[in-house]
């Protein structure tokens, strides 16, 4: 019998892997330089938490969440996003005591039962953000910098960044009633999913995935014309910011994102990769979810980016290049030995020197030639060739691999001279 990974989730493996790291990298240094701290929740939350704040009637919690019992009967689901998971956190601990404005990040896998294909799994990662106890629109300004930032660090150059408003609640019901006003005429030719959400949540409807219903949302009346004075500040003044900080953005009136936790600004970064319904990260304003999650009444604000879909973008940008860190990922030696006494001294170098580079070693007995032809494989910079009468007299051979350089070592300052020949240490 053989075994599969389950349809939507894949391995990434050593060579692919270092890709992941260095997005991983570059995230923590960005974040962290704009103030973000990580913070680490649970794989697994309590379903409830997910119908609360992400929205009964939304995709996500209809069709994608994998949800199971425990022993005892309890509903959980697997997280298919992290902004909830965090602010249960921050209400649970009460992270306002410890900062009235609290920056957090996070780094890890999400689960979402969609249609596998390009750029959409079942197991995928988000790395997010979210910056609580704000409602300056200056914070959302800075929090739309941040992904901008990030992107081009991780080597994301075309990005197009989409914008909207959805206003506070009472811009929200007023436009609602717009919407059912104007998609019920048209009843009759929305799928049956969005005749339901005409009912119960029309703003959904924007958010359908089925052709025809985008279509016929293409003529909406722009929410801009319904949001109340204070909602309608609050965007000019978002929108003047991106301005002043020079980061550039396309009004969307048909952007509604696919949660409903939602107020006043909605973002989404597209990338022409990955086409228009796959975006590559988007976020927005949640005023009221802290509140609902039993916390005092806190606005907030955060952003996801998919994993996955940036590194698809970014290996698009580079000519297909990973930024794996380039020539660092190289630096490395090879320890070559011949007999058993060579491998005993090799043995004790590896340990001494690993603590501060990397060190290759075969721990079988090979003739030299295939050894060097190992560390050629493994794309060392260097190799250390322990053997015969010159490790009599506590002597190597030091090989530069480009090259083929050789100079002769005494071994008790093979450690100092690795450092400073490598700048390593
Ligand atoms: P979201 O738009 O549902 O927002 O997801 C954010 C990003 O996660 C998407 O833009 C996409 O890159 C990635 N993503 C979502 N589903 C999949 C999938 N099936 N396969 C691959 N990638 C996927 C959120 O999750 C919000 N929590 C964002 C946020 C944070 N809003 C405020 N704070």
């Amino acid at each position: 019998m053989q075994y599969k990974a389950p349809r939507g989730t894949q391995d990434i493996l050593p060579g692919e892997v270092e890709r992941w790291q260095r997005f991983e990298e570059i995230s923590r240094r960005v974040l962290s330089n704009y103030g973000y701290r990580e913070i680490r929740t649970p794989i697994f939350e309590q379903k409830e938490l997910f119908l609360r704040a992400v929205g009964q009637e939304t995709d996500i919690v209809q069709k994608e969440m994998y949800c199971f019992t425990d022993r005892k009967e309890r509903w959980f689901a697997l997280r298919p996003e992290g902004t909830a998971p965090v602010i249960r956190s921050y209400v649970e601990h009460a992270l306002w005591k410890d900062r009235p404005f609290q920056k957090l990040y996070y780094i890890g896998p999400m689960f979402r039962y969609d249609r596998p294909q390009k750029g959409r799994y079942r197991q995928f990662h988000q790395v997010g953000a979210e910056a609580v106890g704000s409602l300056e629109p200056l914070v959302d300004a800075e929090v739309i910098a941040t992904v901008r930032q990030l992107l081009e660090a991780a080597g994301v150059k075309k990005v197009i960044l989409k914008l909207n408003s959805l206003g506070d609640a009472e811009s929200r019901g007023k436009y609602a009633a717009a919407l059912k006003k104007y998609f019920s005429g048209k009843r009759e030719s929305l799928c049956p999913d969005c005749r339901v959400r005409l009912e119960a949540n029309p703003l959904r409807i924007l958010d359908c995935k089925v052709p025809e219903c985008n279509e016929l949302s293409r003529d909406i009346p722009p929410m801009e014309e319904y949001l109340s004075p204070d909602s309608l500040r609050h965007y000019e003044s978002v929108q003047r910011w991106l301005t002043v900080s020079g980061v550039s953005f396309e009004k969307d009136k048909n952007l509604v994102r696919g949660l409903d936790y939602y107020t006043r600004t909605a973002f989404e970064f597209h990338h022409g990769e990955l086409g228009a319904s796959v975006a590559l990260g988007g976020g927005g304003r949640y005023d009221s979810l802290v509140a609902e999650c039993g916390g005092p009444d806190t606005p907030a604000i955060g952003f996801s980016l998919g994993s996955e879909r940036v590194l698809l973008a970014a290996s698009q940008d580079s000519g297909g290049e990973a930024d794996d860190g380039g020539a660092g990922k190289k630096l490395g030696l090879y320890l070559a030995w011949l007999g058993p006494e060579a491998c005993e001294k090799a043995l004790g170098l590896a340990a001494a020197l690993r603590k501060f580079i990397r060190v290759e070693m075969d721990l079988e007995p090979r003739s030299l030639k295939a050894q060097l032809r190992q560390a050629n494989k493994l794309e060392v910079s260097h190799a250390v060739i322990l053997a015969g009468d010159e490790l009599a007299r506590d002597l190597a051979q030091f090989k530069e691999m480009t090259t083929g350089a050789q100079e002769e070592i005494g071994l008790a300052n093979l450690e100092e001279f690795v450092k400073t020949k490598l700048n390593v240490g």
